[in-house]
């Protein structure tokens, strides 16, 4: 089985035929950063109308790498939310286009299943199910029971802001530019963590609820008690180096809870998966990898180009879908609507300690 896949939820424009193998025949990833650098943040309305000039370039690179016809697919699907409207839009419309002239199955994905199925992505051997799995992106921070393909149970969410979100923040009030998250971990590898006491927002508490603002808040008091005038290295360095050890003791606090519940649930689950672009912070692994070792259980992290946005992972979740409940269960119909919010666990209760502030 071959199936396109396409991705347009917030600031990369992507694509990418991947086979039922689990082998990314072709793909295309084409970032909008220059778009939204003068903004030094991702603009909306900016990254509809590029995705719209950006998508079909993306969409007939990918079909002419891999050599095929959009009749030689078996499907097409495309991320159908949560997300930027304007961008989901764009990308579900140009996949219902091809399935609906070349007469072919649509599915639309939810964003974070992308995300959160993309380990199993590998010519190597499928991650079993169940897993933990430890999201964490620029519109996400969760902790989610992955029990199968389409059943998953939210353990816990952030309360506040994502754990990208408070990176991409913390380079902005530095001003060492966008995206924040590669930006603030370059940084950090020359600096002094325990120059600034940070905060550990929600550590030691219980459940796995996570929150951010706390300590993006910590970053800007103290970013404004420096002296005026373009920062100094070191201190950029000494900050990002505090802000990337906070946010690691935080992750590991709140997964070793998480571990905690599935272990006693499914005691044969032993992986921890770690996705999304956060996941691709080498210091935050290395964070995550003690904490695996120390509770006996497998880290897994996709390879870097599938944790940021891409298409293959939405290529794959399709397949996983088909494979998991038929073709004719697992397609969409084309009156599908892109949907802003998309929770991957509808029954999930709100946050814990929501409104509780670290
Ligand atoms: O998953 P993703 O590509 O898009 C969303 O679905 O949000 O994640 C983007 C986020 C941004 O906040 C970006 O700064 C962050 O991932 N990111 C990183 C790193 N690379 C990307 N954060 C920390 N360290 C990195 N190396
Ligand atoms: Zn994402």
């Amino acid at each position: 089985m071959i199936v396109l896949g396409i991705e347009t939820s917030c600031d990369e424009t992507a694509a990418a035929i991947v086979s039922s193998e689990g082998d990314i025949i072709a793909e295309t990833v084409l970032s909008q950063l220059e778009d939204h650098r003068p903004f030094g943040g991702v603009v909306p309305e900016v990254a509809a109308r590029a995705h719209l000039e950006y998508v079909d370039v993306v969409v007939s690179k990918t079909m002419a790498k891999a050599d095929l016809s959009f009749h030689e697919l078996d499907a097409v699907a495309a991320t159908g939310g949560p997300g930027l409207i304007g961008g989901v839009i764009v990308g579900i419309m140009t996949a219902k286009a091809i399935a609906a002239s070349c007469n072919l199955p649509f599915l639309a994905i939810n964003h974070m299943e992308g995300h959160a199925l993309s380990a199993r992505l590998s010519k190597a051997g499928k991650v079993p199910f169940p897993y933990l799995l430890l999201l964490i992106s620029g519109g996400h921070c969760q902790l989610l029971n992955v029990k199968g393909c389409g059943k998953y149970k939210r353990l816990g969410t952030t309360i506040d802001d994502a754990l990208g979100e408070a990176f991409d923040k913390t380079a902005k009030m530095l001003g060492i530019g966008y995206p924040g998250g590669p930006a603030v971990e370059a940084a950090a590898k020359k600096g002094n963590a325990a120059r600034f006491a940070l905060p550990r927002p929600m550590k030691g508490r219980p459940g796995c609820d996570f929150s951010f603002s706390g300590l993006k808040t910590a970053v800007r008091h103290i970013a404004l008690e420096l002296p005026e005038g373009p920062f100094l290295k070191t201190d950029i360095a000494d900050l990002c180096a505090g802000f990337q050890v906070a946010a690691g003791d935080v992750l590991a606090d709140r997964t070793n809870n998480a571990l905690d519940i599935i272990i006693s649930d499914h005691p044969c689950g032993n992986s921890l998966v770690v996705a999304g672009g956060v996941a691709a912070n080498q210091f935050l692994r290395k964070r995550l990898q003690i904490l695996a070792n120390k509770r006996s259980v497998e880290l897994i992290a996709p390879p870097i180009s599938l944790c940021t946005d891409n298409g293959a992972m939405i290529a794959w979740a399709a397949i996983e879908r088909i494979q998991d409940v038929g073709m004719s269960q697992a397609q969409d119909n084309l009156n599908f609507r892109p949907r802003p919010r998309w929770p991957l666990d509808p029954d999930a209760p709100k946050a814990a300690f929501a409104g509780i502030k670290a």
